[in-house]
């Protein structure tokens, strides 16, 4: 496609479009966030028929031109799967999992990434760079490689799971560690891209990010052959339940789906500001030592709370705070009842099921955001292994089964 944009970025605080990207994302002239305005016409068949697996094939809703050779390691499509013995145990018969834990770095983050990095590409950015719990560092490195790019992650010393870590030293990233929490990386990384024109930003302020994580909801909408009642996800920076929603809209507003979900923000009782904020009805108040065993989502500012907000008063959903151990308890009841092993982070939702009450036959999609595999070390190992003398030891181990 050449000639006009079909699309802009508008702030989603003073209304203003921006006319050029700053390096840390805000509105020129009052600093809130930027959303992707699309002023494209497009029907059920142009978002549906698309090509290829993923977010790619809904390349019609995303602000590129159709020519566009998108950053991609074949992200997104994961599977919805049927909760069969988790959902009916907590009185839930339509309870489903979107397994983004299948993405190729192994979490959510892969559909935002791919298209930021994709956005970074056209704009000629050599460097990429994001504060990270972890995910968004392994995902930033992988489409980094992929690209071509120097890629430079910032993390809470001592505060991301190792194999996060690996992940990102193994794509090939420079990883710097700051003292004190997610937080204050994050505002660590928005000092250094002002002041260094190298970086481009990659944290979910950047509201391609948004456009590539909207897509989920997209996939949500044929995998579930509708739309479900409830979408249930943690919140951290809260970036996902504004793109999710985003999505959704989106879906409506172009007469494909006639309603839209309510959207569920699950955190942590240690680091809950956004359902402090939900609680109160208005302003968002930061938490200065947000403390979890949900290290992805121990975060006490989310930049994207204004966004998140909308999102839940405006779908008429809610905020649900879980405790740790109802978190670790959720992580252990999905990987033993459907074999879905995720991370802490990713187990709040299904933890918040419990408070909820839906109704036994509610449509609830529970977004499972990362792969377990990242984290192991709460299953211990060599020390649970049992001793094996030969075959017959092992029979009577499991006697009465
Ligand atoms: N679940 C997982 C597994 C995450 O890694 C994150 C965020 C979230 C949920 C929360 O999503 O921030 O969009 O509300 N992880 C970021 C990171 C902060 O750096 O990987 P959010």
């Amino acid at each position: 496609m050449s000639g006009r944009r079909d699309w802009s970025l508008v702030c989603i605080g003073c209304g203003s479009a921006a006319e050029s990207e700053l390096p840390d994302s805000s509105c020129s002239r009052c600093g809130d966030l930027l959303e992707v305005r699309m002023a494209r016409d497009i029907g059920r068949g142009s978002l549906f028929d698309g090509e290829g697996p993923g977010v790619w094939r809904f390349k019609a809703a995303l602000p590129f031109a159709s020519d566009v050779e998108p950053v991609s390691l074949g992200e997104g499509g994961t599977p919805l799967v049927a909760m069969n013995r988790f959902g009916p145990s907590l009185g839930l018969d339509g309870l489903r999992a979107k397994n983004d834990g299948q993405n190729p770095t192994g979490s959510f983050k892969d559909r935002g990434i791919s298209v930021a990095v994709t956005r970074a590409k056209t704009l000629g950015a050599r460097a990429l760079i994001c504060a990270s719990t972890g995910n968004t560092a392994a995902s930033l490195a992988a489409y980094a490689a992929r690209a071509g790019m120097g890629a430079v992650v910032v993390v809470p010393k001592g505060g991301v799971a190792h194999g996060k870590l690996g992940q990102a030293f193994a794509y090939g990233a420079r990883v710097f560690g700051i003292e004190g929490n997610f937080d204050r990386a994050l505002s660590t990384v928005l000092e250094l891209v002002r002041s260094d024109s190298r970086f481009y930003l990659m944290n979910s302020l950047n509201p391609f990010r948004i456009e590539g994580q909207k897509v989920a909801a997209f996939e949500i909408y044929e995998q579930f052959a509708g739309v479900p009642d409830y979408v249930v996800l943690p919140v951290g920076n809260a970036g996902n339940i504004s793109a999710i929603w985003k999505g959704f809209k989106e879906l409506r507003a172009l007469g494909i789906a006639d309603s839209v979900p309510k959207m569920i923000g699950v955190q942590a009782e240690g680091a809950a500001p956004l359902a402090g904020a939900v609680a109160s009805g208005g302003q968002l108040k930061p938490w200065k030592d947000p403390r979890t065993v949900a290290s992805a989502i121990r975060i006490g500012n989310p930049v994207s709370w204004k966004k998140a907000l909308k999102a839940i008063g405006e779908s008429g959903g809610t905020a649900v705070v879980v405790s740790d151990e109802e978190i670790i308890e959720a992580k252990r009841a999905l990987a033993e009842k459907e074999g879905i092993l995720v991370e802490a982070a990713s187990a709040a939702p299904f933890a918040a099921l419990k408070k909820l009450g839906f109704p036994r036959l509610a449509g609830v999609v529970c977004i499972a955001t990362g792969n377990g595999l990242k984290d192991l070390s709460e299953f211990g190992g060599d020390q649970r292994i049992e001793t094996a003398s030969g075959a017959e030891s092992i029979s009577r181990a499991i006697e009465g089964w």
